[in-house]
């Protein structure tokens, strides 16, 4: 079983569905309301351990009662949690957006996220007894940049996803392996709009790259070889948060397996779309029997 180390956010979703998102200094009236157990790196590990890896969790939840869930939400789908700290404060809650189409807005306030600023004594070892370290940028860079650096050290696979979007600190992707950016982040790295382009552009940083598409599938570039477009499942999406994490998960579970890249792909497009049909973010995580069929 692939072992997996997730060091990145957890916050509660606070999701309004609408028809359509409001224009800044308009109200609309929406349809419901849900509060989510979601945030990127949470996100990745349940991805990741319900697609059959062996997930462990570096990160903070608050001392509220949507900590208890965050916690409780990853224990549930198999994630171990000993290496995630309670801290002073709130919890991270991201408030989301989501349109009749599917798509999303979210603003995201860090909270506890906010106090993982490094690593602490016993998180390395368990960085060093991995086969990969993902990494997102919803925590303080000093964290990613540290984590990223001690994988390097031990020679972990460090696979980051560049989300939200935001300028890099020098030196991150010099530790980086895999890079799985969405078409937009892709395009803020490197300021191209063509998934092929940008793909090319940034293989002067890292040595692989996969862009996820979205409906339009997903295209892996890598230094030592061609560039592969691999289509996703045509679905009726009702929800897109957290797709892009559960693809992510999905595609580490497999290649820590030995799948080529493109069967990889396929395997975790199939996971994302499973993902959009279903509301929510971690509510709507397959699990390795649903992705499979
Ligand atoms: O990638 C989706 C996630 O982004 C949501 O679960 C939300 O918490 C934001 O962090």
């Amino acid at each position: 079983m692939t072992g997996i180390v997730v060091l990145g956010s957890t916050n509660m979703d606070l999701v309004a569905y609408v028809a359509r998102a409001p224009k800044l200094g308009e109200t609309v009236t929406g349809r419901e309301f849900r509060t989510v157990p979601g945030g990127k790196g949470a996100n990745q590990a349940v991805a990741a351990a319900r697609a059959g890896g062996r997930v462990a969790m570096i990160g903070a939840v608050g001392e509220d009662e949507f900590g208890e869930r965050l916690r409780h939400t990853l224990t549930a789908s198999g994630v171990d949690t000993d290496l995630l700290r309670t801290a002073e404060g709130p919890s991270g809650t991201a408030h989301v957006v989501v349109d009749d189409e599917g798509g999303n807005a979210i603003v995201v306030i860090p909270g506890a996220n906010g106090t993982v600023t490094r690593l602490v004594p016993g998180d390395e070892t368990v960085i060093a007894a991995a086969d990969a370290l993902l990494l997102q940028l919803e925590l303080p860079l000093s964290a990613v940049l540290a984590g990223a650096e001690a994988a390097r050290r031990h020679g972990v696979r460090t696979v980051l996803t560049p989300a939200p979007a935001q300028p890099l600190p020098p030196g991150l992707l010099a530790t980086v392996d895999l890079l799985v950016p969405n078409e937009h982040e892709a395009a803020t790295l490197t300021g191209i709009a063509d998934a092929h382009a940008s793909a090319q552009a940034l293989l002067r940083q890292v040595p692989e790259v996969v862009i996820t598409l979205g409906a339009a599938g997903s295209l892996h570039a890598a230094r030592d070889a061609g560039t592969v477009r691999v289509p996703a499942p045509r679905v009726e999406a009702v929800d897109t948060t957290g797709a892009g994490d559960t693809f992510v998960g999905a595609l580490v579970v497999a290649l820590g397996e030995g799948r080529p890249m493109p069967e990889a792909m396929r395997w975790a497009s199939a996971a994302a779309a499973l993902c959009v049909q279903r509301p929510g973010a971690s509510t709507s995580m397959p699990y390795r029997t649903e992705i499979e069929a």
